[in-house]
């Protein structure tokens, strides 16, 4: 499977049936454990030839009717409520950490020293500190990491970034990014989840949405060396499972300015609170030579304003459908034209980390490996400080 031309490190042709089997052990059943299942059960029959195909060992969760269930509907050999027990199945050579944010650290680290190629949800970690643990365990342990940053692999990003590799961009001057959703406003009348506590999830539109555009702004633009920001709860209660009413400690919604090594600048802002916007992921980057821009709800789509392209009369953003055979990934679709969604994300990230698995390939910088996933969280850590202290910070990184 190849992602496109300039890319080669996808392993070379072999039928299906000598592909080795690499056994997923799988924590999580929801909406992740969903997502990652099926695009699993998608790369032996889309991305041909595969690296390697899943074979769906184990799935973990606590409440042994819902994750026997699970296993049943996706199609895994077995079931566990105990997710340490599946690491000590021999069968399984990478964990799938599709759990909520506060049991990506102990699981991960476990995993790593059991010998097991981790795929860990974003964020990687509700700290930096604990992300920097589980970075230390991956390197230790010699074991292939990727941190699911699934927007890498939609083709358009990817597209993106081969423009800004093949220098065609010129310097880049601004990089600007939106995610904005409104799941969590009154009218949803929601209860307290465990994406309003900062015990589980470390932060909330930050860590959640933010570090999604914040990751491809290091992917597409730069490393980002200073931050200034601002973070509002706009709803401070919820109702609890007892009745009583619950603190809500992490973010609504964040804006934040980035100072990149390379001297772009960079605004990011997430929310929860954006009535109409459902899942609103846009980013424009400005260059010397071009400007372009990619919206998820047209994902196979980028606008592109090429400098001294057109004559001035007829200047203007073009539209490029990125479903070319010659476009990242798309060999192995459909005819051009014929679109993908957001789950193929995740068939293109997985079959890229078999592919490193099989081949000893490099994670980064295709895919956000566990150094992508500790810098992100040093990054979301440094916006909260700089809200809280009303200050601009340094962004230091230790690895
Ligand atoms: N890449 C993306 O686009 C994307 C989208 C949504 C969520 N996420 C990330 O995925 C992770 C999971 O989010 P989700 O939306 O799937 O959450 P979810 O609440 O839908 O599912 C969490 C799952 O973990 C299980 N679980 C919870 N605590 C557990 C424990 N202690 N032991 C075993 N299982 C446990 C739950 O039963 C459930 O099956 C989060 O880190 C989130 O940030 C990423």
């Amino acid at each position: 499977m190849s992602e496109g031309s300039g890319f080669t490190s996808m392993a070379g042709a072999r039928a299906e049936g000598d592909a080795p089997e690499i056994g997923v052990g799988m924590l999580g059943y929801a909406f992740m454990g969903k997502a990652h299942s099926h695009a699993m059960l998608n790369i032996a029959h889309m991305m041909y030839p595969p690296p390697a195909v899943p074979r769906l060992v184990g799935i973990a969760g606590r409440d042994e009717q819902a994750v026997a269930e699970a296993a049943r509907r996706y199609g895994y050999s077995g079931y566990y409520t105990d997710w340490r027990a599946m690491l000590d199945n021999d069968d399984i050579q990478l964990f799938d950490n599709g759990g909520p944010n506060d049991t990506h650290a102990e699981p991960c680290i476990v995993a790593a020293e059991h010998g097991k190629h981790i795929l860990c949800e974003k964020p990687l970690a509700r700290t930096a500190d604990e992300a920097q643990a589980m970075l230390e365990a991956v390197q230790k342990a010699g074991v292939k990491n990727l941190v699911a940053f699934n927007y890498r692999f939609v083709p358009a990003i990817r597209q993106i970034r081969k423009l800004v590799d093949s220098g065609l961009l010129g310097q880049i001057y601004h990089f600007r990014a939106v995610y904005l959703q409104e799941w969590v406003m009154a009218h949803y009348d929601l209860p307290m989840i465990w994406r309003l506590q900062k015990s589980a999830a470390g932060s909330g539109a930050l860590g959640d949405l933010g570090a999604h555009i914040i990751d491809l702004g290091r992917y597409l633009v730069g490393e980002v060396k200073s931050v200034a920001g601002t973070t509002r709860t706009f709803i401070e209660e919820r109702p609890q499972d007892d009745g009583t009413m619950g603190k809500v400690d992490v973010d609504d919604a964040f804006t934040a300015l980035l100072e990149f090594d390379n001297g772009a600048l960079g605004t990011v802002e997430a929310s929860r609170f954006a009535a109409g916007r459902k899942n609103g992921l846009r980013l424009e980057i400005n260059a010397e030579k071009a400007s372009i821009v990619f919206n998820l709800e047209r994902l196979n789509e980028l606008e592109i304003f090429w400098v001294g392209d057109e004559p001035e009369e007829a200047q203007g953003f073009r539209n490029v459908l990125v479903s070319e055979p010659s476009h990242p990934w798309w060999e192995n679709w459909w005819p051009q034209g014929h679109i993908i969604g957001w789950e193929h994300t995740f068939v293109h990230e997985i079959t890229h980390l078999l592919d490193c698995i099989v081949n000893d390939s490099a994670v980064s910088p295709i895919g956000a490996d566990f150094v992508d996933g500790y810098r992100n969280a040093v990054i979301c850590d440094a916006i909260l400080e700089a809200a809280a202290s009303r200050r601009q910070v340094d962004c230091v990184y230790a690895a």
